[in-house]
């Protein structure tokens, strides 16, 4: 018997692993994030699941759930939404799973910040102008560890990726200005890969404005940096013909 810890992706029901959209179909048991993991991923089930929305429930409530299953030797498919590992509050679960000698298994997801980053047809990373993305939130009712307050991240100058922050958006605009410009390039994305998507662009300057004006508050990721605009960035060192690596003699090509 194990708990199946899965990430249903960001919203397409399409988004889910072949490993996970099977697990879903096969577990007599299926416990789901229901605010945020689509019906269809949960349709999947067999008709006989026993299904449960873990939106209502207390973290005793779902160990329950899983033990009684182990007692019936039954599989569960524990459904998250995007990926497991980002904002998932799955850690407490496996803590406590691992604990009372459940088997537990992760499978991993598509995130809402690679699925925000895939609708806007754009790469997080290129070559001299940033090689990082920090993946963070706006310190709200849940304090940031020292060291990663906004500013400290904002020194950076990384591509950043903001979950659960679109109602501190002033927060992290005032925050981040000083260090990347008021002209910094900022994407609001709202239910990325949903049918009710809806994409706000703007500057550190004004996106708060326009994000105001689109009516968007909740589920949303903010993405800033100057890689969401550049035009000029230099190409990768990968598919340059004079650059030689394990797959490709860099001399053979450059003739
Ligand atoms: C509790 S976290 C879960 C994150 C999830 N584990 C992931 O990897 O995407 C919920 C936050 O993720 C972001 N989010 C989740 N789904 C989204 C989507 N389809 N479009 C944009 N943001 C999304 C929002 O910032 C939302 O407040």
């Amino acid at each position: 018997m194990k708990v199946y810890i899965i990430g249903a992706g960001p919203g397409d029901p399409e988004l889910i692993t072949v490993r996970g959209a099977r697990l879903i179909e096969r577990c007599p048991v299926v416990v789901y994030t229901g605010s945020l993991v689509p019906r269809e991923v949960v349709a999947r089930a067999r008709p006989d699941a026993k299904l449960l929305d873990s939106s209502g429930m207390t973290l005793d409530e779902i160990v329950e759930v899983c033990l009684e299953a182990r007692a019936h030797e039954h599989d569960v498919a524990r459904v998250h939404t995007g990926d497991p590992s980002i904002f998932g509050s799955t850690a407490e679960q496996l803590r406590r799973l691992e604990e009372l000698g459940v088997a537990c298994e992760v499978v991993p997801g598509v995130s809402s910040f690679t699925a925000a980053a895939a609708v806007i047809g754009k790469e997080l990373t290129l070559p001299e102008l940033s090689q990082t993305v920090i993946v963070t939130r706006a310190e709200g009712r849940t304090l940031m560890p020292e060291g990663e307050k906004l500013e400290d991240l904002a020194r950076h100058r990384a591509t950043m990726a903001f979950f659960l922050s679109i109602t501190l958006l002033r927060d992290v605009t005032a925050a981040l200005t000083p260090h990347y410009g008021g002209d910094c390039p900022v994407v609001v994305v709202h239910k990325a890969t949903c049918p009710d998507q809806a994409i706000v662009w703007g500057t550190l300057a004004d996106i708060e404005g326009r994000v105001r004006e689109a009516r968007i508050a909740s589920q949303a990721m903010i993405l800033v940096g100057r890689v969401l605009t550049s035009r000029d960035f230099a190409n990768s060192r990968l598919y340059d013909p004079s650059f030689t690596h394990r797959f490709r003699r860099g001399s053979d090509r450059a003739l």
